[in-house]
């Protein structure tokens, strides 16, 4: 079956009247029904895409495709496409049912049939019996729903979100991705959410596209993202990971052996770009480490420098003998090995670890 994107953006560049940089030659194809996050940090050009495909900054040159057709002529309200700022931007002369309703007057929607929109989009995101409210008289995550819910009335093909739940506290902030991401499956728009919180964009996302200086790193779904970054960049955005400088050691049957200051073996076809003897970069996660309180096959003396306190695990740093510095996670049940910092204990890679070589 033949991919048909809903949303396409076509080699777009953005560059500022300042000459900043915004956008360099970013494509990219999004899916009906896909729930994607563009993830990196301030500054790399995360707002300038959804206000590109929201239409209200033109590229300087490349295109925006929609349903296979350009609408780079279309003015933002033109475009079937809703935005949710960041501060939400609720009209506080306004009750909640006006504010949800908003959009519907603009378009000259019978009054009747704007009712039943604003009361089925409250009942999505379960402000029903708050519809007369005064804004002020919300708490932020009950804010943060009527923009979404004044977002999804309009019933856009796309809904772009900027992060819409920077504001919120760490409790509020999770319950909603959950209802965020049901809200999605029940209406099946396409949302494109702006983040700079990896973790909120592996637990929600169907696909992540990560950018750095107004350009895409890689764009891969949550677990490929974690388990095989393409770059540094990538490695170390997402989640904690190792990045040890290793040598090829040689060849054994399918698999490559590396000297990471501990040994590594790799499947071939993970390593098929890598020459001979050459240096490459290989990405290690904290979890992707073994302690052994004696030393095993495999096994490297570690230093430990400091144990840190996770709660479900440690986070043990520590130091190779070749003065490499490592971190790595360690269950509870292995503290019976009286793990301390200044001892002495015996590192190794966990059997079936996930390792990536890592360019530039
Ligand atoms: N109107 C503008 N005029 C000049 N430069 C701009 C303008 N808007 C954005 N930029 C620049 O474009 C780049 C990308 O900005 P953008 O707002 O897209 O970043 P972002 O990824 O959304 O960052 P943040 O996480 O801080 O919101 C930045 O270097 C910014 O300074
Ligand atoms: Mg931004």
């Amino acid at each position: 079956m033949a991919y048909d994107p809903l949303l396409e953006l076509k080699a777009v560049t953005k560059t500022f009247g300042n000459g900043g940089l915004g956008l360099v030659d970013i494509n990219l194809d999004i899916a009906q029904g896909e729930f994607l996050s563009l993830l990196g940090p301030s500054g790399c050009g995360k707002t300038t895409t959804l206000r590109v495909i929201a239409g209200f900054e033109a590229p300087t040159s490349g295109s925006v495709l929609l349903g296979g057709r350009d609408i780079g002529h279309l003015r933002p309200y033109d475009r079937p496409v809703n935005t949710v700022f960041q501060d939400y931007a609720i009209f506080p002369h306004m009750n909640v049912s006006e504010n949800v309703g908003f959009g519907l007057s603009l378009r000259k929607i019978p009054v009747a049939e704007q009712r039943k929109r604003i009361l089925n989009a409250l009942e999505l995101v379960g402000l029903a019996d708050k519809a007369q409210s005064r804004v002020q008289a919300l708490s932020g995550g009950q804010r943060q729903r009527v923009a979404l819910a004044r977002a999804i009335v309009c019933e856009p093909k796309v809904l772009l979100l900027d992060e819409p739940l920077s504001a919120l506290d760490a409790y509020l902030r999770e319950q909603m991705q959950v209802e965020l991401k049901s809200l999605q499956a029940r209406l099946g728009t396409t949302f494109v959410l702006v983040t700079h919180d990896q973790t909120e964009a592996l637990s929600i996302s169907d696909r992540i596209v990560v950018m750095n200086k107004a350009r895409i790193e890689q764009v891969a779904s949550p677990a490929e993202l974690y388990d095989c970054p393409a770059t540094k960049f990538v490695a170390s955005f997402i989640g904690t990971m190792n990045l040890l400088p290793a040598t090829v050691l040689g060849r054994a049957g399918d698999r490559v052996m590396f000297d990471a200051g501990v040994p590594v073996s790799l499947a071939l076809e993970a390593t098929a770009a890598v020459p001979e003897q050459a240096a490459v970069t290989i990405g290690i996660r904290p979890e992707d480490f073994q302690l052994e309180s004696e030393s095993v096959t495999e096994s490297r003396p570690l230093k430990i420098t400091s144990i840190v306190f996770h709660g479900r695990s440690l986070r043990v740093h520590g130091a190779l003998s070749s003065g490499q510095e490592i971190v790595l996670d360690v269950p509870r049940q292995s503290e019976r090995m009286s793990l301390a910092a200044g001892e002495f204990a015996h590192v190794r890679l966990r059997p079936g670890a996930v390792c990536s070589i890592l360019s530039a």
